[in-house]
């Protein structure tokens, strides 16, 4: 069933999606996490999905689907896994069995837990990026600098405007470049040696875009321009997109992630025109997100509660 432009909709189970194989550029697999308990939206309403399983059970489940979603994924395409924390070893253990590259992203979906009283409170899901080979599509993405960021790192100023300090000085555990060099009368030459050739220092000297330290023994730094700089590469810790229940978003599932997340994921592996696949969509915030960044969108889910909610949001994206 098409649900806009780029969207389109079906009900069933995921090992039956019916499509060719390498179709795919990115899949985002959000399963039931065998966190041993039921989810509903609240006491009265029995929309949800049950999560209740022996581990045997569960790990032959994520097998034969990553089986399947493995088949449907391009070589070049990414499978992001999203688990919680405390549920990730068995994922782990079947990603690493097929996928040549298992990377982590760390999540901190909220700030802390205060009804947690006996054990840690878990502020951490993990997305594992899954890719077969090198060559996958990856498109570089930028956090947004928040106030602490900029004025612990902006402190810095000259005619040009506010800036921060940039390593030219290898760490000291490596070995960089070794060669002298003088600026406004200072001499420098670091034990480990710099990260760049000295042509290429010459040219950063000689535009004014090198920060000669006051102090005697201070080392020299690039400098990193404020306004030429949008915003921070997106790390492997993502601490800038809260979970639905700590942001402004309605929650429309038990389970629902929110849809800057999955706008991030989308941007960081596909372009526009590239076609997504999500096999367990819950509330289809995946779709949504696509929609969005106009991308491509099969969404999937076993469960009819799931396939009505789909249905509203994109009655409401319509109106
Ligand atoms: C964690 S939720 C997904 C939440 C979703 N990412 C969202 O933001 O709303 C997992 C979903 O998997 C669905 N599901 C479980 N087993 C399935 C199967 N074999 N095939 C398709 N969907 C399934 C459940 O109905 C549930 O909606």
């Amino acid at each position: 069933m098409k649900l806009s432009d780029y969207v389109s909709l079906n009900h069933g189970d995921s090992l039956l999606l019916d499509y060719p194989e390498n179709h795919f550029d990115m899949i985002y697999f959000d399963p039931p996490f065998n966190s041993n308990r039921d989810y509903k939206m609240s006491d009265t309403s029995d929309v949800g999905f049950k999560d209740k399983w022996n581990d045997d059970d569960y790990e032959k489940f994520i097998e034969s689907n990553i089986l399947k979603l493995k088949s449907l994924l391009k070589e070049t395409g990414t499978l992001f896994f999203h688990i919680s924390s405390s549920c990730m070893f068995i994922p782990e253990k079947v990603l690493r069995g097929h996928f040549k590259f298992v990377e982590p992203i760390f999540w901190k979906k909220c700030r802390s837990k205060n009804n947690v009283k006996h054990k840690l409170g878990s502020v951490v899901d993990i997305i594992f990026k899954c890719n077969m080979g090198s060559k996958s599509k990856f498109n570089l993405v930028e956090q947004d600098k928040d106030e602490k960021y900029l004025s612990s790192c902006f402190k810095n100023e000259d005619y040009r405007g506010k800036y921060s300090l940039g390593h030219l000085v290898t760490e000291k555990t490596k070995i960089g470049y070794k060669y002298s060099i003088t600026v406004e009368g200072k001499t420098f030459e670091p034990v480990s040696g710099w990260r760049i050739k000295k042509d290429k220092l010459e040219l950063l000297i000689n535009d004014d875009r090198v920060h000669v330290p006051v102090k005697k023994n201070g080392n020299l730094y690039k400098k990193i321009y404020l306004e030429e700089n949008s915003g921070k590469p997106c790390t492997d810790l993502w601490d800038d997109i809260h979970s639905i229940s700590q942001g402004n978003e309605e929650r429309k599932y038990p389970t629902a992630k929110p849809i800057k997340l999955l706008e991030r994921l989308i941007q960081i592996s596909t372009d526009e025109g590239d076609i997504v696949l999500d096999p367990m969509s819950g509330s289809g915030v995946t779709g949504e997100a696509c929609d969005n960044l106009k991308r491509h969108c099969v969404l999937n889910d076993l469960n009819l509660d799931a396939i009505n909610i789909i249905k509203s949001r994109f009655t409401k994206v319509q109106e």
